[in-house]
C-alpha cells in the first residue's frame, strides 16, 4: 500500500517541507530510500527496522520503497526516521488516521527513542506557514520549537508514544514556550566596574551607538577584555525579528541552549585566536554556521587580533562589509547572514609594552613593526575606531567613590543615537551610520564651515590617509547623533579624527 506523510528540510538557512512516501508491496524482502538522500538518510531504513522490531511492530515483508520529494533536493541528516517509521507503519495496515495536517521529524535510536536534531526552529516556522497544525518532534528539541506561534509543536519521547497518540489512546500535551530568566555570565557585567578609561568607554559608547567596529589597543591588564565584556550591556534591545534571526542561526548549528531557546540577548562571541577558518566563518564537512553567523546581531571579539591565522582575519574582510557569508561545498553554496560588530583587542607589541608610560618595552623595532603588520591595511580601515587603553593608575584603581556611569545611562544615550538614525534611514537600506556608502555619505553627513576646516587642514598636516576619510565621517555623524545636532561640528571632526590617531602612532609607515 502507498501512503505519504510530511516532513521537513534544511538547507542554509531556508527550510522546505518534504514529503515522505511509501510503498510496500509484495515480492522478496527490499528496503530502499531514493530522493536524493545521502549516507545518513540512506542508513535510515536499518534505525527504522531496528525500531520497528525492537517495539514488537510486524516488519514490512516485500519491496518497500520510500521516496522522499521534491526528489531533486539532496536530503541530509536523520530527521526522516521518525516519518519513514510512520509511513511504514501506515502502508502495513499497522497505524490508521488521516495525518495531513500533521508533520514527522526525528531521529531513531535502535530501541525507539527519538534523539534530537539540529535546525528545527527554522523547519518549525517553514511547517507553520506551509499549514501544518500539529508538528512532533523529538522531546529534547521542543521547547525550541515552541517558541513558533500558531503551531502544536508536541514533544516525542519514543516510538510507542507516538502511535498511540496517533492512535489517539493517550495525549501528548503542546510544549509551552516560558521565557527564562538570565542566567548567563554576561548579564551581570556593568560598565561601573571599570574604572578610569574615558576615552576607551567613549569609544565603546560610539560604537555601539553608530553600529562602528573598534580596535583597542593597550598592555596587558589594561582592561581591553573587561571593557569588551561590557559592550553588550550598551547595546540595543533585540527586536522580536532580530531574535528569531539570531535564534535560526544557533538553531541550524545545534548550539541553542536548551533550557532558554529563544535568543533574547544579543549574542557575544569570542572565539580563540587559534579558530579554523571554518569554525571563523562557516562550513566545514558538516557545514555549519561559524562563529561570524553565531554572533550576527551581535558583537564578535577578538582578543589577542594579530595571532590570528592570517587567512583566518582576512576571510572576515568581505563578510564585514557585506552582513552575509557564502559557505561553498559539493552540494552548493550556503549565505548565512553575519551582521556584527567586531571589538578587536590587541597589545601593541609582542611583550605588550611597547609605548607603555613606565615600562620597559623589550621588542626590537622589527618585532613591534612585524606585529603590528599582522593586522593588514584593509582590516585596518573596517575598524572604523582605534582607540588606546593605557594602564590604569593605581590612584583610579583604588578610588572606589562609584561614580563611574553605569552601563543603563550609557545605553539611554546610545538608544536615543539609534532612534534618530533609525528615522533618518527609513527609506534608505541602512540601519546605523556605520553602514553609510559614499553617496549616503555626502548627503546625510553635512558639515559646519568650522567642522569643514578642521577637517581639510588635518588632511594636508596630519597625513591622513584618503582611507580614513570616510571613517571620520561616518563616526563624526555618531558624535553628533549622541548630541542630538543635525550638523557635524568642529568638536566631532576632532574627536572622530582622534579615534583615527592610532593609525599613524603605531601603522605610520
Ligand atoms: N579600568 C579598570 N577598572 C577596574 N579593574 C581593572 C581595570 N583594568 C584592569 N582591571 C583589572 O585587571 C584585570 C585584567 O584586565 P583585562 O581586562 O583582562 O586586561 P587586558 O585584557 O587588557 O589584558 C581585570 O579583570 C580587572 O580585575
Ligand atoms: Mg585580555
Amino acid at each position: 500500500m502507498f501512503t505519504k506523510q510530511n516532513s521537513l528540510g534544511i538547507f542554509g538557512m531556508d527550510a522546505y517541507t518534504v514529503t515522505v512516501e511509501a510503498d510496500v508491496s509484495e515480492g522478496h524482502f527490499a528496503f530502499n530510500i531514493v530522493g536524493l538522500p545521502d549516507a545518513a538518510v540512506r542508513e535510515s531504513g536499518d534505525r527504522v527496522l531496528s525500531a520497528l522490531r525492537n517495539n514488537f511492530f510486524t516488519l514490512p515483508g516485500g519491496r518497500t520503497t520510500v521516496n522522499l520529494a521534491p526528489a531533486d533536493r539532496k536530503k541530509e541528516g536523520t530527521l526522516y526516521d521518525v516519518p519513514i517509521l510512520i509511513a511504514i507503519l501506515v502502508s502495513t495496515g499497522q497505524l490508521a488516521g488521516d495525518f495531513s495536517d500533521m508533520a514527522f521529524i526525528g531521529e531513531l535510536s535502535l530501541d525507539g527513542a527519538l534523539r534530537p536534531i539540529n535546525a528545527l526552529l527554522p523547519m518549525a516556522i517553514e511547517a507553520r506557514q506551509s499549514g501544518i497544525k500539529h508538528l512532533f518532534v523529538p522531546a529534547e528539541n521542543a521547547a525550541e520549537g515552541a517558541v513558533v506561534q500558531g503551531i502544536n509543536v508536541y514533544p516525542v519521547e519514543n516510538i510507542l508514544q507516538l502511535v498511540r497518540a496517533l492512535r489517539g489512546e493517550i495525549q501528548i500535551p503542546p510544549a509551552v514556550y516560558t521565557p527564562v530568566a538570565d542566567t548567563d555570565s554576561i548579564s551581570h557585567l556593568d560598565f561601573s566596574e571599570v574604572k578610569g578609561q574615558f576615552l576607551a568607554k567613549k569609544a565603546l559608547e560610539v560604537a555601539a551607538a553608530g553600529g562602528h567596529n573598534v580596535l583597542l589597543i593597550g598592555p596587558p591588564g589594561s582592561g581591553k577584555s573587561m571593557l569588551a565584556k561590557r559592550f553588550p550591556t550598551i547595546l540595543p534591545e533585540l527586536t522580536e525579528k532580530e531574535s528569531i534571526e539570531a535564534t535560526k542561526i544557533h538553531s541550524i548549528a545545534g548550539v541553542l541552549a536548551k533550557k532558554s531557546p529563544l535568543i533574547t540577548k544579543r549574542p557575544f562571541r569570542s572565539p580563540h585566536h587559534t579558530v579554523s577558518s571554518a569554525a571563523m566563518s562557516g562550513g566545514g564537512a558538516i557545514p555549519k554556521p561559524g562563529e561570524i553567523s553565531l554572533a550576527h546581531n551581535g558583537v564578535l571579539f577578538l582578543d589577542e587580533l594579530p595571532e590570528f591565522k592570517r587567512e583566518v582575519m582576512e576571510a572576515l574582510r568581505a563578510p564585514l562589509e557585506d552582513g552575509n557569508v557564502t559557505v561553498s561545498r559539493v552540494l552548493g553554496s550556503f549565505t548565512y547572514p553575519c551582521s556584527f560588530t567586531l571589538i578587536g583587542a590587541m597589545n601593541p607589541c609582542p611583550c605588550g609594552f611597547y609605548g607603555h608610560p613606565t615600562k620597559n618595552c623589550t621588542c626590537s623595532p622589527s618585532a613591534v613593526s612585524k606585529y603590528l603588520g599582522k593586522i593588514s591595511g584593509p582590516m585596518l580601515d573596517r575598524l572604523d575606531i582605534h582607540v588606546e587603553v593605557p594602564p590604569v593608575k593605581y590612584d583610579e584603581l583604588k578610588d572606589d567613590a562609584g561614580t563611574a556611569e553605569s552601563s543603563a545611562e550609557i545605553k539611554a544615550r546610545v538608544d536615543k543615537a539609534r532612534q534618530i538614525q533609525n528615522e533618518r534611514y527609513k527609506d534608505e537600506n541602512i540601519s546605523c551610520n556605520a553602514r553609510l556608502t559614499p553617496k549616503l555619505l555626502k548627503k546625510y553627513c553635512v558639515l559646519s564651515d568650522e567642522a569643514e576646516q578642521l577637517l581639510s587642514a588635518a588632511f594636508k598636516n596630519m597625513g591622513l590617509s584618503g582611507r580614513a576619510y570616510d571613517r571620520i565621517l561616518k563616526v563624526s555623524r555618531t558624535l553628533a547623533d549622541l548630541e542630538a545636532k543635525e550638523k557635524i561640528e568642529s568638536n566631532h571632526i576632532a574627536q572622530a579624527i582622534q579615534f583615527r590617531s592610532l593609525d599613524r602612532k603605531y601603522w605610520a609607515k
